[in-house]
Formats: C-alpha cells, sequence, structure tokens
C-alpha cells in the first residue's frame, strides 16, 4: 500500500494550526479546508486525464480534461469539514456519504449512514476523513466501497497513527493513503499522539 506524506512548509504550517489547542473552530475549520486542498492536489496527481482539442483567441492547442471524475466520499461527521475543498478542486465529481461512529469504550466503529452509488467499477473514489487512529473506521469505509466493486480507493486524511495505517495494509483491500503526518501512536483513548484532538469535536462542538 503506497502511503504519501506530504511534506511541504504550507501543509505543515496549517497542520499546526489544527494541532494548537488555542486554535477555536472558526480557525481550526479554515485550516482543515485549505489544508484538504493541498492534500487532495497531491492525491490526485495520477487521475486520469484526456487531451483535447481547444482554441485559444491566437492559436489551436491541446488542453486537459478529467477523464473520469471520481466519487467523494467524506466520512461523516469529521470528514464533512474537508468535502467542500476536494468539491472545488473537483467539480465534476459526485459525492457520497458514510456515517460513522467509535463506540467510546470499545473503538469499534458504528455504521450509522451509507449512501453510496450501487456500483463502483471503473470509478476512482476518494475518501475523506481528517484521522486515521486505530485504523477501523477508515476500514469499515474503504469495505463498503470495495464491496460495490471499486479497486481504486484514494484516502486523504489530515493524520494518521502507525497503527492504522498497519490496519490499512493488512486489509489487502486497493489503498493508496495521502497525509500530512503520520504521527507517534495512540494513547489509551486511541487517540493519536501528538494529535489534534478530536476532530468532529474540533469542528462541530462535543454533544
Ligand atoms: C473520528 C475520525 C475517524 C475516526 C478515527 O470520528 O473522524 O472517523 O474517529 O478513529 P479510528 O481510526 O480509530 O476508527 P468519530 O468516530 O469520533 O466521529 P465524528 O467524526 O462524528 O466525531
Ligand atoms: N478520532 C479523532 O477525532 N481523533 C483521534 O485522535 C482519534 C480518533
Amino acid at each position: 500500500m503506497d502511503v504519501h506524506v506530504v511534506e511541504h512548509p504550507l501543509a505543515a504550517a496549517r497542520l499546526t494550526v489544527m494541532r494548537d489547542e488555542r486554535s477555536d473552530s472558526v480557525v481550526f475549520r479554515a485550516a482543515l479546508h485549505e489544508l484538504t486542498t493541498l492534500l487532495v492536489y497531491e492525491a490526485t496527481r495520477d487521475i486520469d486525464a484526456e487531451r483535447f482539442e481547444i482554441r485559444t483567441p491566437v492559436a489551436a492547442t491541446t488542453g486537459v480534461r478529467l477523464a473520469n471524475p471520481p466519487l467523494l466520499v467524506p466520512v461523516l461527521r469529521a470528514g464533512l469539514g474537508m468535502a467542500d475543498a476536494a468539491h472545488r478542486l473537483l467539480p465534476e465529481a459526485t459525492m457520497g456519504f458514510v456515517g460513522l461512529a467509535r463506540d467510546e469504550e470499545t473503538h469499534e466503529p458504528r455504521a450509522y449512514m451509507e449512501s453510496l452509488p450501487e456500483d463502483l467499477t471503473g470509478r476512482r473514489v476518494v475518501v475523506l476523513d481528517p484521522m486515521v487512529a486505530t485504523g477501523g473506521s477508515l476500514l469499515r469505509c474503504c469495505e463498503m466501497i470495495a464491496e460495490r466493486g471499486c479497486t481504486d480507493i484514494s484516502v486523504v486524511c489530515v493524520l494518521a497513527a502507525p497503527e492504522g495505517i498497519r490496519k490499512l495494509e493488512e486489509s489487502g483491500l486497493p489503498l493508496t493513503v495521502t497525509t500530512a503526518s503520520v504521527d507517534e501512536g495512540l494513547n489509551e483513548a486511541a487517540y493519536i499522539v501528538p494529535g489534534l484532538g478530536d476532530a468532529g469535536d474540533r469542528q462541530f462542538g462535543h454533544y
């Protein structure tokens, strides 16, 4: 499985804002939006494009357009904060939704929503979730997508723990991961260390 850690000062600066406990939800959401733009840009470098002929006001030339626009899948709740930035870069994309909540005791994901096209054969799917901690939520989401025939899943996250990366790797699913950082590991509550806390709560509040 290919894991691409985006190393760029602009990405690192947004990530720092997100990590900083003094950043309120307005600042946190803005940094997540901007960082998502940088991460999706990197994650789609190899996306299918086709050439076609156009004319500038001066001469004929060859242009480029997406050949097979992907499906974007933000994982609710926290992935919602990445959806708009990704959709702006890929306006031709369609969007599906998966809702997953991690049980606070067992850390197992509970699926509460699944809104995906029936057939994903031949489609690229870009999954958006800021956090890959144990990897359980992402794995569940990617299984739903692979069951629909997808063989090309790009996971875009802000932070990943080595434990989560390992779980995704061991799944054998057709995945690549693009992230701003692979952090040290997980604490006893399965939070990423140093991490940034609870990405859903920091955007939308704790309830
Ligand atoms: C967070 C995060 C991931 C998951 C990561 O969501 O957005 O989906 O936890 O943890 P894992 O890798 O151990 O499964 P959470 O379940 O807190 O729900 P939320 O987005 O609604 O806050
Ligand atoms: N979910 C989060 O939002 N943060 C973590 O550190 C782990 C899971």
